[in-house]
């Protein structure tokens, strides 16, 4: 059989094939972009044109639907990327100063750590910065803070939180705490059935997230305490809710565990 003959108008095989496919694509391309679509409120509310773009995928502004993109910002917190605060040895020795005279008494090194205040030695220097700013903005709320950092400027902020961050970490607090390894399984491995990530994977044991606290060191009381403010909303200053995400999902029995696990490490 002749090759040429085989692409003609006239061998009835090649134009029935050809018809064929080209009516099976009409048919597929009204069924995809008109018909189906149009079943779903979603898509027909606003016209043919529109539901032949939004099956399409195309951008609603593309065909003037705009307007669903109103509603307040996600968030007015400045996200701060980690180590954002540069460390030099006039701006540590400055914060010394400061520090001796207005925090030890609370917050340790000459003096000791009280066990409501966190233990501020070897802390990140992004954490302890973006700390003292949501005190100083009212974003997180403290009666004994608020007041004693609300005339600090900012550089005194990026001196006491270069001081604190170049020293050595604090011993546990609790080193003798007993280990639970439920608290233990959450913090390293977190539990996904219930959302929870692992919380070394934010604080610095397995990985970092901006602004996350290292968490040894510090008292139970303290732990915990923050832990509740986080699930009740009461504190809010995480930013896109981290911390709150997770916090709502644990118990009380494991915000206990947690606060203990952490207290026993250093
Ligand atoms: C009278 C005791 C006291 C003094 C003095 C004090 N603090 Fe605090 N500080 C606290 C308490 C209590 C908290 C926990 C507050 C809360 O629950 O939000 C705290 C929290 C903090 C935090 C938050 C840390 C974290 O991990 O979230 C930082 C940072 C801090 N203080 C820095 C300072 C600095 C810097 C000074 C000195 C200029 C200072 N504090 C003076 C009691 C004190
Ligand atoms: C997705 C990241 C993320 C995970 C997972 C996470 N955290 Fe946090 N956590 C944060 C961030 C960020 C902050 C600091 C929020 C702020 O003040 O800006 C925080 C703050 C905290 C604080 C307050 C510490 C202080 O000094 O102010 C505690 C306590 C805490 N987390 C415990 C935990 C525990 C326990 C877990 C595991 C069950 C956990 N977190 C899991 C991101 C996370």
């Amino acid at each position: 059989m002749n090759q040429e003959r085989v692409f003609s108008m006239r061998n009835p095989w090649f134009v029935t094939s050809v018809g064929g496919i080209i009516a099976l694509a009409v048919i597929s391309v009204l069924i995809g972009f008109i018909w189906l679509p149009s079943a779903n409120g979603d898509f027909s509310g606003r016209g043919l044109w529109a539901t032949i773009c939004s099956a399409a995928g195309a951008p609603s502004n593309w065909y003037g639907g705009g307007s669903n993109v109103a509603g307040p910002a996600p968030s007015d917190v400045v996200v701060l990327p980690p180590h954002y605060v540069s460390v030099d040895q006039a701006s540590i020795g400055r914060g010394a100063t400061l520090s001796t005279q207005n925090c030890s008494m609370c917050h340790g090194v000459l003096g000791t750590v009280q066990v409501t205040a966190p233990a501020l030695a070897g802390q990140y220097a992004d954490v302890i910065y973006k700390e003292l700013r949501d005190y100083q903005s009212g974003l997180r709320a403290n009666a004994i803070m608020q007041p004693i950092i609300h005339a600090r400027s900012d550089q005194d902020l990026h001196d006491l939180a270069a001081y604190y961050a170049s020293l050595q970490r604090a011993a546990p607090a609790e080193p003798n705490a007993s280990p639970d390894a439920n608290a233990e399984k959450l913090a390293m491995q977190g539990d996904p059935m219930r959302n929870i990530a692992p919380c070394a994977a934010c604080h610095g044991q397995l990985d970092r997230k901006g602004a996350a606290p290292w968490l040894g060191g510090q008292s139970s009381v303290y732990l915990a305490a923050q832990m509740q403010r986080f699930a009740t909303g009461e504190r809010h200053n995480d930013i896109n809710e981290q911390m709150r995400n997770v916090a709502r999902h644990l118990t009380p029995q494991e915000i206990d565990g947690l606060a203990k696990y952490y207290a026993a490490q250093p």
